[in-house]
Order: C-alpha cells, then sequence, then structure tokens
C-alpha cells in the first residue's frame, strides 16, 4: 500500500492524539504524564497557523504518524525559529516513517522562510536524536535532570538544524 504524508485535517484529531497518548502513557519521549482527550487535541489542530503546520504520514488511510512545526518562542523576535514534534505509531517505527516526516517538516519550514529548527529531546531517546542527526541537526545545549517521568530524572538535549543558506 502507498505510503504518503499530507497536510493534517480535523478529521485526523483522534488519530494524531491515539499515537501520542500511547508515548504518553509508556515512554519518556514526552514528557507528557496526563494524556490529551480528543476535545483538546482538536482544540489543538484549530489553533495552528499557515506557518506552524501538522502534517500527517498514512498507509493507505491508516495514519500511522505526524509531526509538526511549532513556534519555539512567541516573542516576535523569535518568529523565524521553529521547533518540531514527530511521533509514528508504535506498531510502524523503524520502517523509515519518521525520516519522510521529519524530511517533510523540514522542506515546509523552508518554504514557509522559517530559518532554524529546534528539537528538545530527552536524552535517553537514542531513536529520537539517531533520526534528528540523520538529517542533519547539530548539538546546541544540554539541560541536565530538568525533566522526571516514571521517578527518573531525565536530560533534555537541545538540537539544531540552521535553514540559512551559507
Ligand atoms: C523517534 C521516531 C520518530 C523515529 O521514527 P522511525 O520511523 O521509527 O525512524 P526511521 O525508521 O525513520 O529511522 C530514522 C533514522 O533513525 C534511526 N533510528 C530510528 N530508531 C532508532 C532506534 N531506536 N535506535 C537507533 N537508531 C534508530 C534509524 O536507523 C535511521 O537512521 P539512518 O537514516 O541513519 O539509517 C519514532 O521511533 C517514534 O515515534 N518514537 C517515539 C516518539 C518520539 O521519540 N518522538 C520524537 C519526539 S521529538
Amino acid at each position: 500500500m502507498e505510503t504518503r504524508v499530507r497536510p493534517a485535517t480535523l478529521a485526523d484529531a483522534q488519530a494524531i492524539n491515539a499515537i501520542h497518548n500511547h508515548y504518553v502513557r509508556t515512554c519518556t519521549c514526552t514528557w507528557q504524564t496526563i494524556e490529551e482527550t480528543d476535545e483538546n487535541r482538536l482544540k489543538w489542530l484549530k489553533s495552528r497557523d499557515q506557518a506552524h503546520p501538522v502534517i500527517v504520514a498514512e498507509i493507505g488511510h491508516q495514519v500511522v504518524g505526524w509531526g509538526s512545526i511549532s513556534a519555539y518562542n512567541t516573542r516576535t523576535g523569535w518568529s523565524a525559529t521553529v521547533e518540531d514534534s514527530v511521533f509514528v505509531h508504535h506498531a510502524h517505527q523503524g520502517k523509515g516513517l519518521g525520516k519522510l516526516i521529519l524530511g517533510d517538516l523540514l522542506l515546509r519550514a523552508e518554504q514557509l522562510g522559517h530559518k532554524s529548527v529546534i528539537a528538545r529531546i530527552s536524552g535517553e531517546q537514542v531513536g529520537s536524536l539517531r533520526l534528528h542527526a540523520s538529517l542533519g541537526f547539530e548539538p546546541a545545549g544540554l539541560l541536565k535532570a530538568v525533566g522526571r517521568k516514571f521517578e527518573q530524572d531525565l536530560d533534555c538535549v537541545y538540537l539544531l538544524k540552521s535553514l540559512r543558506k551559507p
């Protein structure tokens, strides 16, 4: 079946939420600890503007992953800097979907005129760190033991991809 990436629609809210809530329950890749309601996820989707899109990957008609670029800081001086999020359905990891989604987000970020993409990743999340490194993100800082989930202290690794032309 064909795999494709497309902009998310409001009809994707539940699938996006289910993919993310799995990780809220099971994983330190998100530091959210309380599951999101479908209603709040729909509000979140409705609140997006054109400069900060959400995309989904689907196989056939099943949403198997999603990604977004969000404002990193709402002060206007930060307007060309965004932060990415990528979540692949737990049953579909390791098949290239994360790279497909993040690659698509980077192209969109560039087309939208953003200049820098930041990733904040929990220090022990090797998969996410590798994914970002494989698309040219570079180390940009480390905040030690700033997070806590499942009774573990967690580091936050900052990675940065510059979209500026040399
Ligand atoms: C992290 C995540 C997005 C990666 O997506 P994926 O579809 O599983 O990864 P891909 O198959 O596209 O792999 C991309 C690259 O990362 C590497 N990689 C992915 N998972 C890995 C793992 N667990 N360990 C080591 N390397 C890994 C792959 O080898 C590949 O590297 P390459 O291009 O140099 O060969 C996905 O596993 C996921 O959703 N994890 C839980 C949520 C999460 O951590 N999201 C990121 C929050 S910002």
